[in-house]
């Protein structure tokens, strides 16, 4: 047998080799019924499996608790490589609101192949049961969710799929596996985008779906088929990011804390939606289900309306105007501008975003730094000051 491609000297690199291959010399036919009957990790296709893919894979399985992981090319590709292994002509998907905007462009996608889809806001998660139906196969959700951080209690809704028997799935990319494990608390797959904290640095997007030796066998299927294969340099950049991982999602929940407790108190404020307050609706289960802090995105309502919002986010200096989240730079948008644009208009507003709701995720940056940064964008805001693209 010739040599492992991660190991190629013998001695193992300390950075996970870039295998670039697409295909792979057969060095015997032993070798090729080994790989053919799933003994040994072997390679012969890029889209069927790639060794610096793999490595990350096992890494992010570790991470949420989880027998194995299946990677993709972005997060979307793995949320719709869930839909597309588990659901049918006739199937029903009850999904909220509260999820990233694209899953509603794939639920259009879902309806014309004949998917029943219910959505629900999550907060009305605790009459879920009521929305139940035979056919129900899939629960889809975020906690804590996309923009405005409401939480959903995932054992309540584990015991609501159990009357149907459906597939709990959780897209934890907001909350990070460094403070919550959905697969622990009742899912049976957890779903990234690897593309933020995960991979961390705004330099490469990739997805992720971790659970069951069972479940990564049929989504191996599903990726092998529609070819969703995550490319080596983004797997290795990936890699990278998961080295700093818990030391960046520690540094963002502790300064996401800090800057949520200064903006309590700020007049120019008119909501705050960040589960690490004791006023948050859903503090309570958000401590049970997460630890070590609430990770590090929050939403807030910013003075009366769409005038005051663009005011703040024009006057940031420090605090990036850009979409994503979970990176090393602290980003701010306005959902109903950006993330939630190619929605429906009535769509945009339906679950409590506002046109002056902002989401903030919060980077690496000390905590004073980002709250002085606030501080004086707030003060534009209190004086009404010309919105004016920042000088950094
Ligand atoms: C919570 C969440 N899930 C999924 C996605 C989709 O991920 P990607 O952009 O990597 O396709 C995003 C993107 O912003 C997201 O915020």
């Amino acid at each position: 047998m010739g040599p492992d491609p991660l190991t190629p000297y013998g001695n193992r690199p300390m950075v996970t080799p870039i295998v670039n291959a697409v295909n792979y010399e057969y060095l015997s036919f032993e070798v090729l019924r080994q790989i053919t009957d799933g003994e040994i990790d072997g390679y012969t296709y890029h889209r069927d499996d790639n060794p610096t893919v793999r490595e990350v894979e096992r890494k992010i399985a570790e991470l949420e608790g989880a027998e194995d992981c299946v990677v993709s090319t972005t997060g979307m590709a793995a949320c719709t490589m869930v839909y597309l292994t588990y659901l049918k002509v006739g199937d029903h998907l009850i999904i909220f609101h509260d999820t990233y905007g694209a899953n509603y462009k794939v639920s259009l996608i879902l309806e014309r192949m004949g998917v029943e889809i219910t959505w629900l806001d999550a907060d009305e998660s605790d009459r879920l049961g009521e929305h139940i139906r035979p056919n129900t196969r899939m629960i889809f959700l975020e906690t804590p969710s996309n923009p405005l951080c409401k939480i959903i209690d995932l054992a309540a809704v584990r015991k609501a799929a159990d009357v149907a028997g459906a597939l709990v799935v959780v897209d934890n990319t907001f909350a990070t596996p460094y403070h919550q494990n959905p697969l622990t608390l009742g899912a049976d797959l957890v779903v990234h985008s690897a593309t933020k904290a995960l991979g961390g640095h705004n330099d490469l997007m990739a997805g992720a779906i971790a659970g069951s030796k069972e479940h990564y066998n049929e989504l191996w299927f599903t990726r092998q088929a529609i070819g969703t294969t995550l490319d080596a340099y983004s797997a290795f950049l990936l890699d990278r990011g998961l080295k700093t991982f818990e030391l960046r999602a520690e540094a963002m929940a502790r300064s996401a804390q800090a800057i949520a407790e200064f903006l309590a108190d700020q007049p120019k404020i008119s909501r705050l939606c960040y589960p690490g307050l004791t006023n948050h609706p859903g503090h309570a289960v958000a401590a049970r289900q997460m630890r070590r802090g609430f990770g590090g995105m929050m939403a807030f309502d910013v003075g009366e309306d769409e005038e005051d919002v663009k005011r703040f986010v024009a006057a940031l200096k420090t605090i990036y105007h850009a979409v994503s989240l979970g990176s090393t730079e602290s980003l701010i948008c306005i959902p109903y501008l950006t993330t939630m644009l190619y929605l429906p208009a009535e769509r945009r507003t339906i679950f409590g975003v506002r046109k002056n709701t902002v989401r903030l995720s919060v980077g690496i940056e000390p905590a004073d730094k980002l709250i002085k940064d606030i501080k004086q964008a707030l003060a534009c805001v209190a004086q009404g000051v010309a919105t004016a693209d920042a000088a950094r």
